[in-house]
C-alpha cells in the first residue's frame, strides 16, 4: 500500500501538530500490518511555489474568516488562501480525493467552513472534521477514515 499524501497548511502549529502525531500513529499502525498505509506530509504557505500533483493526496485545512456568520451574511478566507490557490493550480483539484477541516467550535456556525468550501470547489468530499489540535480519539478515527477512502481510491 502507497503512502497516503496529505498537503495541509497551518498558521499557528494545530494541523501540523495533529498531521505529524497522525504521521507517528500510521507508522506504529503500519509496523503491525503492511496494509496500513504510512503518511506522507506537503505543507503549503505563502512561500510555496506551484506545483503539478501527480498522486492522490487529502487536503487539511484549519479555518480563519473574516467577517459574516457563516449563514445570512458573507464571509471572507484569509490566512489560508494558498492551500486553495495550491490546488486550484492546473489539474491538482482532480488530484484531491478529500478534504479535512480543523477549527474552534467557539466559530458556532462558522466551525469548519472553509473545509466545507473546498470540498464543493474542488469537488471533493468532505471527510472529517475536529478541533484545534484534536485528540488521540480524532487521530484513530481520521486515520481510519482516510485509509478506507484511500484503499477506495487505489483499488
Ligand atoms: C483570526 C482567527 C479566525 C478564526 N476563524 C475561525 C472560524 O471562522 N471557524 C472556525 O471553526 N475556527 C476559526 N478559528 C480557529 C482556527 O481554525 C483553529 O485555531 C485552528 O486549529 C488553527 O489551525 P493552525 O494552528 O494549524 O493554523 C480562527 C482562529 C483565528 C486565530
Amino acid at each position: 500500500m502507497a503512502p497516503m499524501n496529505i498537503i495541509y497548511i497551518s498558521l499557528e502549529g494545530n494541523t501540523r501538530s495533529f498531521l505529524t502525531r497522525m504521521q507517528g500513529y500510521a507508522k506504529q499502525q503500519h509496523s503491525l500490518s503492511a496494509d496500513r498505509p504510512l503518511i506522507e506530509l506537503k505543507e503549503v504557505s505563502d512561500q510555496t511555489l506551484p506545483a503539478d500533483e501527480t498522486e492522490p493526496f487529502f487536503a487539511f485545512v484549519p479555518t480563519y474568516l473574516n467577517g459574516g456568520n457563516g449563514i445570512d451574511s458573507g464571509f471572507t478566507e484569509i490566512m489560508t488562501n494558498a492551500l486553495g490557490e495550491y490546488i486550484a493550480h492546473g489539474d491538482n483539484a482532480k488530484q484531491c480525493i478529500g478534504v479535512v477541516g480543523s477549527g474552534n467550535k467557539n466559530f458556532n456556525e462558522q466551525y469548519c467552513l472553509t473545509a466545507r468550501k473546498y470540498s464543493r470547489d474542488f469537488n471533493a468530499p468532505f471527510l472529517a472534521d475536529y478541533e484545534l489540535r484534536g485528540t488521540s480519539q480524532d487521530i484513530e478515527r481520521i486515520y481510519s477514515i482516510l485509509s478506507k477512502r484511500w484503499n477506495e481510491v487505489n483499488a
